[in-house]
């Protein structure tokens, strides 16, 4: 074991390679944490504002540009200033789970979960987070694939005392689910889609019904990812946050779609700081 600061970094312990967009995703996680926290800091009604990274990862990664070890949104997060109140880590993977139960041996503030995060967060965690306790909370949901599921993003909406930032996984969805012909797709993964979507609708935006000349049913894709973005968007809203502002698409060296980062919130201030952050981000591509 190495001690980085008061981060632990296990030495056997797999840490992952990351692309040049997601240390941009991790960017612009920072700067919005860090106008969220001095805009609450100032809320005299505010009884605390927390930070949530429901799928925390390893606290640190690789660079694959640098080669060097940056750190992951946990640790950025204890780095804002000032800082969160308290901070909820949660991972699935025992030893990452374990390095932030080893960090909050030294900060009480700090509350580790291992276990799947969207049980985590409905049962043990968003029931702390009641409007009336007027307390606050900034989210990361941030999966490698369609680990997310749709219940819980509903969950977060509903408590209205919720920001967060979302990973439209595109890369898990093409490689696995949305193929030009929907029998090829693995009943596991079209699972999977219907869990992060919330219900099969996400079919008939993408696919339609036509027959064979055996007479037979067949679904053929007629749209892709562009309008699922967009769907998802709007039902963003509908579920109740506020002007979603339109996410930004991270893409691999090679151009091609790997995820969209979304943010989501009732707070019109906010929503307007995340337009500003990812408009910046979008010219700089
Ligand atoms: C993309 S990494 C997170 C990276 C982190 N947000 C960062 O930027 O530093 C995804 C993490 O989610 C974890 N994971 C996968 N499924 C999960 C689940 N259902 N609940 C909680 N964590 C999960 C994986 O073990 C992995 O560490």
């Amino acid at each position: 074991m190495r001690t980085h600061g008061k981060y632990i970094h296990r030495v056997n312990m797999k840490l992952d390679q990351i692309g040049f967009w997601s240390e941009i995703k991790l960017e612009i996680i920072k700067k919005y944490a860090c106008a969220y926290t001095s805009i609450m800091k100032n809320q005299s009604w505010c009884k605390g504002y927390v930070y949530i990274d429901a799928f925390a990862g390893a606290g640190k990664h690789i660079s694959r540009r640098t080669g060097e070890m940056v750190p992951g949104s946990p640790l950025n997060a204890l780095e804002v200033k000032p800082p969160f109140t308290e901070y909820f880590f949660i991972d699935l993977a025992e030893e990452r789970a374990d390095v932030f139960i080893e960090l909050a041996r030294e900060n009480s503030n700090i509350h580790p979960y291992h276990g799947d995060c969207n049980e985590v967060l409905v049962k043990d965690i968003f029931p702390m987070l009641g409007y009336d306790t007027f307390k606050r909370a900034l989210c990361i949901l941030d999966p490698y694939g369609l680990h997310l599921k749709w219940e819980t993003i509903k969950k977060a909406a509903e408590l209205a005392t919720i920001d967060i930032f979302i990973n439209f996984p595109i890369m898990d969805m093409n490689r696995n689910v949305l193929f030009a012909d929907f029998d090829k797709a693995d009943p596991e993964d079209i699972k999977r889609m219907n869990d992060f979507w919330g219900d099969e609708s996400w079919k008939d935006i993408l696919y339609k019904e036509q027959k064979t000349l055996f007479g037979e049913t067949e679904y053929i894709r007629i749209e892709n990812y562009r309008t699922l973005a967009k769907e998802f968007r709007k039902r963003l809203i509908e579920s109740g946050f506020n002007d979603v502002p339109e996410p930004i698409l991270m893409t691999n060296v090679k151009n091609g779609p790997l995820y969209y980062l979304y943010f989501a919130s009732q707070k019109d201030v906010a929503n307007n700081i995340v337009k500003d952050i990812f408009k910046k981000y979008e010219k700089g591509k």
